[in-house]
């Protein structure tokens, strides 16, 4: 595979400064030595850097940095469209607003290509407000809406071709807020919260959402934010919520995609080097980077389940 990383050192999607020091946390974490060592091609086209802007006024007075995060969301938007022409994009993040821009160069992409869209949501929350409904104000909480083809995003420019909600599936969930609560009730998105992987495990209803991928021919962009991993193994994000996913779950997900071939695209989001711990989570997303490009702990002549 040509891996394009693309640094997104977003941090205006959120009031803790430090997630604009993630692209240069995954480069000396080895993120392009790792996928080398896997046999994959490796072009790092260094960081994106949007053009300054004047600031955009918000009905709902609690949204910050709205026009930084529009001028975020068209570059990483013209970037990802660039990367999916040429290859497989990893956004290294940036707190999560950088999938606003991720998602819809992809979404172009696919539109482009005439196929349709699969959005693999791995994370501790829904990020499911629109810029109205928030009430942090942290526009690090929308991009699903955004992606969803929700209203409440007139500022932005129009989000190319909506997923539609049952192409979106989301694993690790365990913090929802009201509003994204009942905006996502009548909704067709597949939601794997912690409660549903405690009952299922997280193999069997991973598996079935890659069938319904594979049986479309679909693209499938993977988020993985910080968060969707236990804090005690992942202490380097802001938002950090107790009973996460464990290493081994994390890492099964991550070989799973590898088996299933489908996997196109990839944002690494959240990560706060500034609150970590000798470089530890950072290291551990570079290595579930590692194992959903084809690192394997034993490699068997067969499928080994
Ligand atoms: N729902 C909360 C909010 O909107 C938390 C969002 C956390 N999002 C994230 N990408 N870590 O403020
Ligand atoms: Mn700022
Ligand atoms: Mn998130
Ligand atoms: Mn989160």
């Amino acid at each position: 595979t040509h891996c394009i990383l693309i640094g997104a050192p977003v941090d205006s999607g959120q009031k803790r400064a430090g997630c604009l020091m993630g692209p240069a946390a995954y480069r000396v974490a080895g993120l392009a030595q790792t996928l080398v060592a896997l046999g994959h091609g490796v072009e790092d086209r260094g960081d994106v850097s949007p053009a300054p802007r004047d600031p955009v006024p918000h009905a709902n007075p609690a949204v910050h940095h709205l026009a930084e995060t529009i001028g975020w969301t068209e570059a990483l938007s013209e970037a990802g469209s660039d990367a999916m022409a040429n290859g497989f994009p990893i956004f290294m993040g940036g707190d999560h607003s950088l999938s606003l821009g991720s998602v819809a160069g992809v979404a172009r992409h696919a539109v482009r290509v005439g196929r349709p869209l699969f959005v693999l949501w791995l994370d501790a929350h829904t990020d499911f407000h629109t810029p109205e409904t928030t009430q942090s104000g942290n526009l690090h909480g929308t991009p699903v809406a955004y992606i969803a083809g929700r209203l409440g995003f007139d500022d932005f420019p129009p989000f190319p071709a909506p997923v539609p909600p049952a192409n979106i599936c989301m694993f690790g969930i365990r913090s929802v807020d009201e509003a994204e609560q009942s905006a996502l009730m009548p909704e067709e998105v597949e939601i794997n919260d912690m409660r549903v992987l405690d009952e299922r495990g997280i193999g069997a209803p991973l598996r079935e959402f890659l069938a319904r991928v594979e049986a479309v021919n679909g693209l499938l962009h993977v988020s993985l934010d910080v968060d969707f991993l236990d804090p005690t193994i992942a202490p380097a994000v802001g938002t950090t919520v107790p009973g996460g996913t464990t290493f081994r779950e994390a890492h099964l997900v991550m070989e799973l995609l590898h088996e299933s071939g489908l996997v196109t695209s990839l944002d690494l989001v959240e990560l706060n080097p500034f609150l970590d711990d000798r470089g530890r989570t950072a290291r551990l997303m570079v290595d579930l980077v590692g194992s959903l490009m084809g690192r394997k702990v034993f490699d068997r002549p067969t499928r080994s389940f």
